[in-house]
């Protein structure tokens, strides 16, 4: 029988790791959790119930709230991997520039990270699992067989989200994405909850200058050799 191994690829914010993480499960035939995804949904909760603003969060609320959520992942006709909240598929509703606004502020709650880990470790409990965050490799599965840290130059990440967003049909200009990425990037690598870092075992991976297809082929090849050795 094969080896099942555990991959957690952890990285600044845009840089690709959702795609290389999903193309990776993909080609294994693993499953792919999108960890960012359940912070986003969480996020979109707080803002569409008047939890969180410019000027006001409900931070005891929420967290009471949250009891009574169901944070999960369905796959939909196209065997897409889409987030749900209470069993409704928000997958379309999580990417807006004002759930981006506010995630990191979210994200960095000790009772939210508590209780997305501990999903995160149910669903990667059986292995054969490519899960992408911040997180990843340093809290939610720290004996992870491979784990990667994937960095790029903040204009090609930029760039990369607005096509994304645009493709999406979210209008929003250059400067509103790079300062959205630089805030997150900040909250995210200095809160006191399991902060992004780059833990000693994981391997670097700048992709400025890679194709995605070529991120793909050095995840893979760097895969096989764990499952393999
Ligand atoms: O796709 P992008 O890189 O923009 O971000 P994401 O993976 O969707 O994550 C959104 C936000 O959720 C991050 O900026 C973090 O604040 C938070 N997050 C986290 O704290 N821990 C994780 N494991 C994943 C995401």
């Amino acid at each position: 029988m094969k080896t099942l191994i555990s991959i957690a690829i952890d990285g600044f914010s845009a840089c690709g790791k959702s795609t290389l993480a999903k193309d990776l499960a993909s080609m294994l035939d693993y499953n792919y959790i999108d960890s960012g995804a359940m912070y986003r949904a969480l996020t979109y909760f707080a803002i569409k119930n008047n939890l969180i603003s410019a000027n006001f969060f409900h931070k005891n609320l929420l967290i009471n709230k949250m009891e009574e959520l169901d944070i999960g992942f369905v796959l939909d006709e196209n065997d897409k991997n889409c987030i749900t909240l209470n069993n409704n598929n928000i997958e379309d509703k999580i990417r807006s520039i004002e759930v981006s606004n506010f995630v990191s502020k979210i994200a960095e709650i000790h009772e939210v990270r508590e209780k997305m880990v501990k999903i995160q470790r149910e669903l990667g409990e059986n292995k054969a699992i490519v899960m992408d965050g911040r997180d990843i490799g340093s809290v939610v599965f720290p004996d992870a067989e491979l784990k990667l840290f994937v960095t790029a130059d903040i204009d090609v990440r930029t760039k990369r989200r607005l096509l994304e967003l645009k493709n999406k049909n979210i209008v929003v200009n250059f400067e509103e994405v790079k300062k959205n990425l630089i805030e997150r990037d900040f909250l995210d690598s200095h809160r006191k909850d399991s902060p992004l870092i780059q833990v000693e075992d994981a391997i670097v991976l700048d992709n400025s200058n890679l194709t995605k297809e070529e991120q793909l082929i050095i995840a893979h090849n760097l895969a096989l050799n764990k499952i393999n050795s």
